[in-house]
């Protein structure tokens, strides 16, 4: 019963495992990438574990039953006074079947008559899960020419690529459909969140030349009554849109959306 006792201990380093795993993965929580998951995904994560652990430790429970019925065979031969015989595993005769070949001792058996200089040629059968493959391409290949060339009920590359531009064409025209302003029809907003992310959008581009209170460095005061290309709203977006790049003020209109 040795061997029993070797599984036996195998299974309580199993369920160690599976009763500290989660608590150490627990004190790891708040480190490193951890940190940027949220809660559910550390639940779904948590659960997988589980679920490993508890595969795990059923697998070691069916392999403790196999050796307990082996060794149950093993006695009542010999009670009988015969040898015991090891069947073949579910494996092996899995294996056996996929391959079907010829065991080396029964080769003589399929052995054809072709004699190449010593060289002889055996009659193998082809290995089943190759057929199996070949049987399985020839069903894929009807259903694919149902599919593709018959019904038509599944796009071609060409066709898969005009729907792809297509799409692309409808994305574009209903990208430029939602910013539709223009010096038409802008309108002056002191609306916080817009106000705010204009100061950001100012912070980032036009700090440099106007500087931070808008007092004017490289470009003008733009805070006093004088305008130099006029001061009102749709004024300012011409200026900031098409820029004046004779005197050093960029176009934005290719650097920032209307
Ligand atoms: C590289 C430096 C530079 C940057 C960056 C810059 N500007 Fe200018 N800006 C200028 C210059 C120079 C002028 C003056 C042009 C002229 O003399 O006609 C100007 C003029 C202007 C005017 C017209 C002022 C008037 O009196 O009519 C406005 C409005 C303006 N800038 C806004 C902006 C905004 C908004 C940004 C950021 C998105 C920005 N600028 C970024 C250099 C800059």
């Amino acid at each position: 019963m040795t061997n029993f006792n070797k599984y036996i201990k195998g299974l309580g380093v199993c369920l160690m495992l599976l009763l500290t795993g989660p608590i150490s993965y627990a004190q790891t929580e708040n480190t490193g990438i951890l940190e940027s998951l949220d809660a559910s995904k550390i639940m779904i994560i948590l659960v997988l574990v589980v679920m490993l652990l508890v595969l795990l430790v059923a697998f070691y429970l069916l392999v403790i039953l196999q050796v307990m019925v082996r060794e149950d065979a093993i006695r009542k031969a010999k009670e009988k006074g015969i040898e015991y015989v090891e069947e073949p595993s579910a494996w092996s005769k899995f294996y056996a079947g996929l391959t079907d070949a010829i065991p080396i001792e029964k080769e003589n058996t399929i052995v054809l008559d072709h004699d190449y200089d010593g060289i002889k040629e055996l009659d193998n059968h082809l290995p089943p899960w190759w057929k199996y493959m070949f049987y399985a391409s020839i069903v894929f290949a009807v259903i694919y020419l149902y599919m593709y060339h018959i019904s038509g009920s599944l796009p071609l590359q060409t066709q898969e690529y005009e729907i792809a531009m297509a799409e692309a064409q409808a994305n574009m025209s209903s990208a430029e459909e939602g910013s539709s302003v223009d010096e038409s029809n802008i309108v002056f907003s002191d609306d916080p969140v817009v106000l705010a992310s204009g100061k950001t959008v100012y912070e980032r581009n036009c700090v440099a030349c106007h500087k931070a209170a808008g007092e004017g460095g490289i470009g003008p005061n733009l805070t006093d009554e004088y305008w130099l290309h006029g001061g009102s709203v749709q004024d300012i977006y011409n200026t900031v849109k098409n820029g004046v790049p004779d005197k050093g003020m960029i176009a934005w209109k290719d650097v920032l959306s209307p």
